[in-house]
């Protein structure tokens, strides 16, 4: 039997993200639209399954594209949820230390690298995912841009912060002005989580110098 995903816990209310994200927006989006991609991740991983024992090369192939967007929407919802914050939960609140750091030495200012990434995700055509991600590679700091729900890691980058700019994350509030919803998310962003996440990527030591 293949391995079964589950709908993670969300970390706040759905309400608790008001009013820069309504509670009807993250009700849908997340008690349906996530729920669906996990749904529908594990039965297309139950045929794959089922594919693979019986050497159906064809029906394993058909089936990837299936795997790879209702994945990619697992994974990319899975870090989403945890890159916002209430305010009163300390969303919006700059980040510190070794991530600022290399934010300033990378972007020039906090400032600049926000105008930068709202700039990518403003600019996605149809639906698709804005990132600030980590190369292991060049081991810089880097903003990229994904369609659909292609998940980052497949580039061979990891993401620490993305904003999902498919229409049924802003739409019911901010109608088409997606450009509207780009800059208010900056009030709920979780910085300290994406700190954590870029240390864990980077390892904070080789910052922590530079700062020095
Ligand atoms: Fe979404």
């Amino acid at each position: 039997m293949a391995q079964q995903y589950q709908l993670p816990q969300l970390p706040y209310s759905l309400d608790a993200l008001e009013p820069v994200i309504s509670a009807e927006i993250m009700s849908l989006h997340y008690n349906k639209h996530h729920a669906a991609y996990v749904a529908n991740l594990n039965k297309a991983l139950e045929q794959y399954a089922e594919a693979e024992k019986k050497n159906d090369l064809a029906a394993m192939i058909a089936l990837q594209s299936a795997i790879k967007f209702n994945g990619g929407g697992h994974i990319n919802h899975s870090i989403f949820w945890t890159n916002l914050a209430p305010k009163n939960a300390g969303g919006g609140k700059p980040p510190e230390g070794t991530l600022m750091t290399a934010i300033n030495t990378r972007f020039g200012s906090l400032e600049k690298f926000i105008e930068l990434l709202s700039a990518r995700a403003v600019s996605i055509q149809g639906s698709g995912w804005a990132w600030l991600c980590y190369c292991p590679v060049s081991k810089l700091l880097n903003v990229c841009t994904c369609d659909n729900q292609d998940p980052l890691n497949a580039k061979g980058k990891i993401p620490l912060l993305g904003i999902d700019v498919w229409e049924h994350a802003y739409y019911l509030q901010y109608k088409n002005v997606r450009a509207d919803y780009v800059k208010a998310i900056w009030n709920i962003i979780n910085w300290k989580n994406i700190a954590e996440r870029f240390d864990a990527a980077a390892g904070a030591e080789r910052f922590a110098a530079a700062a020095r």
